[in-house]
């Protein structure tokens, strides 16, 4: 029997356990409580996973058994804020079916949203206007997206047979049919100079905050827009505000931001050329997400290592 602790403050926890214990019926599954009166650690020696969104700093470190940390997003920032990780201990990042195909959903939507000029559409609807724009050609626009891991390579992957000319721009060279990869940072304003819909999905590490910023915004070709479903971070939101009213940058489509929920009197909310989601691109989903830590899990106590874990160097 293996002894798993659920904590994601905030977060309602039943289904997470209903999830685990019908895969995983002889696990001890407790969930962790600020509330004293509703905490189920018990003997924090008995706690050998922990599975965490945004966990309270100290509490894994308080755990001398733990054997591995999983990460309930496919980000793992999250894990940073608790500056006593304890050392040694594999973290995990979560590879889930749902969560990737969620997020391709998410980017072939826009994508083609951008595409088509549909917010302009939406615009002319609103004033009862009949009016058609020349339509684009796929094989004329050019997509990029920034980062290529499992999600960005998915939606890559995802968008190449609707005949878009795909790049993709990583730290290190990949390899995906059909998606023109650039790489390091020497390639960076190349990648941009190229794309016309660019898409955010890198991880948010020290090297990447701020990355989407008034001279990565001005490479773009005038008239790209973007997508950011990464996290806020990446954006220096008055750049992005600036340059949209001077026209270079036609619209953007954002799900994250520095401040969750988006702060009501935030500029993005009312601007006419940004659509705001409320951090959905793709949510964690309870049954597919525990198939991954259980599969993880049995392997550990087969004596295999985890698969998928975050290197503490580059923070991804
Ligand atoms: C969500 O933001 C995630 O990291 O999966």
């Amino acid at each position: 029997m293996v002894t798993v602790l659920y904590m994601a403050p905030g977060d309602k926890p039943d289904p997470w356990r209903d999830a685990f214990l019908a895969q995983m019926p002889d696990a001890d599954f407790r969930v962790w409580s600020d509330d004293p009166a509703k905490d189920e650690t018990g003997d924090p020696a008995d706690i050998q996973y922990a599975i965490v969104w945004k966990p309270k700093p100290g509490v894994l470190k308080s755990l001398p058994n733990l054997k591995a940390i999983f990460s309930m997003g496919a980000g793992v920032d999250h894990l940073w804020n608790d500056p006593e990780l304890p050392d040694g201990v594999p973290l995990v990042r979560l590879v889930d079916r749902c969560l990737t195909q969620g997020m391709s959903e998410y980017v072939l939507y826009w994508t083609i949203h951008h595409h088509r000029k549909m917010g302009v559409y939406a615009g002319w609807t609103a004033e009862h206007r009949w009016k058609r724009l020349r339509q684009a050609d796929a094989e004329q626009r050019r997509v990029g997206i920034l980062g290529l891991g499992e999600l960005g390579s998915d939606a890559a992957q995802k968008l190449v047979p609707l005949h878009y000319q795909v790049a993709g721009w990583a730290r290190t060279k990949k390899d995906i049919p059909g998606v023109e990869s650039f790489h390091g940072p020497d390639q960076l304003i190349p990648f941009l100079n190229r794309t016309e819909i660019l898409v955010c999905l890198l991880p948010l590490t020290p090297d990447t905050q701020g990355i989407i910023n008034k001279d990565t915004l001005a490479a773009l070709p005038k008239g790209a827009c973007l997508i950011n479903c990464a996290r806020g971070g990446h954006v220096v939101d008055d750049d992005l505000i600036a340059a949209i009213e001077s026209g270079h940058i036609e619209a953007a489509t954002l799900d994250v931001f520095h401040t969750e929920p988006l702060p009501d009197d935030h500029p993005y909310w009312s601007h006419p050329k940004v659509t705001v989601t409320p951090h959905m691109a793709s949510l964690t989903v309870p049954h597919s997400s525990t198939e991954w830590y259980v599969k993880n899990i049995q392997r550990m106590e087969a004596g295999e290592p985890p698969l998928n874990t975050v290197d503490r160097g580059t923070r991804y």
